[in-house]
């Protein structure tokens, strides 16, 4: 599995059946947009957490220049169906098996209106499970309680956490997040793309190290393979 980071909380996953697209936040990131060009992801699916605008920004321009579908809750799919977009609804708790392999939709505690302030639905994080590997996308969420359960049904090879404090949790929860769901190897998002969330990256990868874990930090274009 390849997670090439887009900058803030986008990702692309390239798994053996699929190109998986979440959360685009592209052409309105000033750090991403001269690195990464949307007309080159393609993606066959995009994954929405939630419907905040540094999650959707890109969705409806690449959806329907790629035919991806759109994988996110009830509501947030609904109001991509309405713009012709073909779209999967799911909401906490419930997962299907794609083409590529399966996604639980799970909890998250934070927000999730349109920008325009239409109901987005409860926020949510996905959990991608193929032949070899299992990741955990957490979106834009606190540090839960809930986070518990995921251990319970699946063995995470990688997690992929919010760490820019002020909208998410910030190091500290994070690490206590990584506990919670069982998992050392941690790819951090959601920092450095505006004042509110900007990181010490040294003291941030210091933090996970003491607790005996790895943060990866990566460039925007970068890619991690598992
Ligand atoms: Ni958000
Ligand atoms: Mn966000």
């Amino acid at each position: 599995m390849k997670i090439t980071f887009l900058g803030h909380a986008s990702l692309l996953i390239e798994v053996e059946k699929a190109t998986i697209l979440v959360d685009p936040f592209i052409s309105g990131n000033e750090k991403a947009s001269g690195k990464i060009d949307i007309k080159g992801l393609n993606p066959d699916y995009i994954l929405v957490t939630h419907a905040h605008q540094d999650h959707i920004l890109d969705v409806e321009a690449i959806a329907k220049a790629a035919g991806a579908i759109v994988v996110s809750n009830f509501e947030i799919a609904t109001h991509y169906e309405a713009k012709g977009i073909k779209a999967h609804p799911m909401n906490h708790g419930g997962q299907w098996q794609f083409d590529f392999g399966t996604l639980k939709y799970v909890h998250a505690i934070h927000t999730s209106s349109f920008p325009d302030g239409s109901y987005g639905g409860q926020p949510g994080g996905f959990i991608l499970t193929t032949q070899d590997k299992t990741i955990y996308i957490a979106g834009d969420t606190a540090l839960t309680m809930d986070m518990k359960l995921i251990p319970l049904s699946a063995d995470l090879d990688l997690a992929v956490l919010p760490i820019g404090d002020n909208f998410t949790m910030g190091i500290n929860d994070a690490v206590l997040a990584a506990d919670f769901i069982g998992c050392d190897n941690i790819l951090g998002y959601h920092y450095d793309t505006f004042g509110y969330i900007e990181i010490d990256h040294a003291a941030a990868i210091n933090a996970f190290e003491k607790a005996g874990k790895k943060l990866h930090l990566l460039d925007i274009g970068a890619t991690l393979t598992i």
